[in-house]
């Protein structure tokens, strides 16, 4: 499989960290999703191979835990909290103007390849919901007539990258939502 240096590098220092192989397939897949984006039937038989277990059993993990992808996602990667304390002041509003404006269902991937929307539990947040994390950046307090606004920015980060837009986030001071 094809992996950067630096990826590898990482790998073996993990896996140096456990006293036994298997232990580090956790840290592992983690580290193959962050470059590949997604874990494949290949990625699956490295991991295998690399820490001396079957395939069967890196499929039983990365089919356990949500946080593993099995598929490829989009350019951007927009995960709404869908918890109790989100759910109650307008998550769900909130993820159905995200899914309008940016046509794409929840749980899918956008036929454009630009977006893909999940619903994700509690991101640790929970005073300033609703929250919605957009690939590293966390956006505060999206209350549902602010989520057209995020849906722009969200939109400016499909079409420049996430560094170029340099606006305030909603739920700070700086943002006019
Ligand atoms: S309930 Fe949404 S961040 Fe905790």
């Amino acid at each position: 499989m094809d992996l950067s240096e630096q990826t590898l590098e990482k790998i073996e220092k993990t896996i140096a960290k456990f006293p036994k192989k298997r232990s580090a397939m956790l840290p592992i897949l983690h580290l193959i999703q962050e470059e590949k984006g997604y874990l494949d039937p290949e990625a699956e038989e490295w991991v295998a191979a690399k820490l001396e277990v079957t395939p069967i059993q890196v499929r039983e993990v990365v089919t356990f835990y949500p946080m593993y992808r099995q598929k490829p996602i989009g350019k951007v990667h927009v995960k709404v909290c869908r918890t109790l304390s989100c759910a109650l002041v307008g998550a769900y509003k909130v993820c159905e103007k995200l899914e309008e404006e940016l046509k794409c269902k929840r749980g899918e991937t956008s036929a454009d390849g630009k977006y893909t929307i999940e619903f994700v539990e509690c991101i640790a947040d929970c005073g300033k919901g609703p929250v919605v994390q957009v690939d590293d950046k966390m956006y505060e307090l999206i209350k549902p007539e602010k989520a057209g606004e995020l849906a722009e920015e969200i939109k400016r980060m499909a079409e420049a990258g996430p560094e170029a837009v340099a606006t305030a986030q909603p739920g700070t001071p700086g943002f006019k939502g």
